[in-house]
């Protein structure tokens, strides 16, 4: 019953997105709560990661001063520094500046961007929060591969989609072993900031993934 309720939400969202996205409502809702105090790294500085980042700095969730985000070339480079955030080549200045990581990068390329830390030698690190967006792979692979960098990886899968720039995201997200209620309530806070918002159990993050990343298209 729950979950029909997350679909039927998605549903909500994308029909609200589209009457904004024909100019007829003001898109942001700047009445948040609070500016949330952790900084926020990115790891993959492409389309996901900036919806998410757009979110949180067009409502004043996080300070755009407080996120940073890497990837190996310039490309993006501009779009970051234009939102008033920071962008950098290197993976490791995310990890070491960063309270929450979100994994942005594509399915191929997580233990590449993951193990830049343990290549630079200062792996085993104290525990962080990361935040997988990354398709098809699951909380247990990644806590795998993040265990031999940090100590009991605090991890949580989420699944969302790109209308998170203008606040019509749908997002949901499923926590591993050793995130706590804490770690959850901030990745609700984070990504309701672009969007609707639902914890649901892993098992369902593919299929709604699969709805929520067609959402885009049905729109257009
Ligand atoms: N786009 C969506 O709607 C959507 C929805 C749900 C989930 N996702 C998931 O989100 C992830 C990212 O997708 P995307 O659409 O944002 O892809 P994208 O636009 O291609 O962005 C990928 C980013 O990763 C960077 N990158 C490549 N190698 C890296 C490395 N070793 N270390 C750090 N960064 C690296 C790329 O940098 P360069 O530009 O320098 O190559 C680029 O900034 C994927 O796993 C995808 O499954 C995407």
């Amino acid at each position: 019953m729950r979950y029909s309720r997350v679909f039927y939400k998605f549903y909500a969202s994308v029909s609200e997105y589209r009457v904004r996205a024909l100019g007829k409502v003001n898109v942001m809702d700047p009445a948040q709560d609070l500016a949330i105090r952790e900084k926020v790294g990115f790891l993959g500085s492409g389309n996901m990661a900036q919806a998410i980042a757009e979110g949180l700095i067009k409502t004043g969730t996080i300070p755009a001063a407080n996120i940073i985000a890497s990837s190996p070339s310039q490309k993006s480079s501009a779009k970051w520094v234009g939102l008033g955030a920071k962008h950098t080549n290197n993976n490791v200045d995310v990890i070491e500046q960063s309270d929450v990581i979100f994994i942005a990068v594509k399915p191929h390329l997580v233990d590449v961007a993951i193990n830049s830390w343990r290549i630079d030698g200062s792996h085993r690190a104290p525990s962080k929060l990361f935040i997988s967006v990354v398709a098809g792979t699951t909380v247990e692979t990644l806590e795998e591969k993040l265990n031999g960098i940090t100590l009991d990886p605090r991890v949580v899968r989420a699944m969302t989609n790109t209308p998170m720039t203008v606040g019509a995201g749908c997002s949901v997200y499923s926590g591993g072993r050793k995130a706590t209620q804490q770690d959850l309530h901030l990745v609700k806070r984070l990504l309701s900031a672009g969007g609707i918002c639902e914890e649901v159990p892993q098992n369902l993050i593919n299929a709604i993934g699969a709805l929520a990343g067609s959402g885009p298209a049905f729109v257009s």
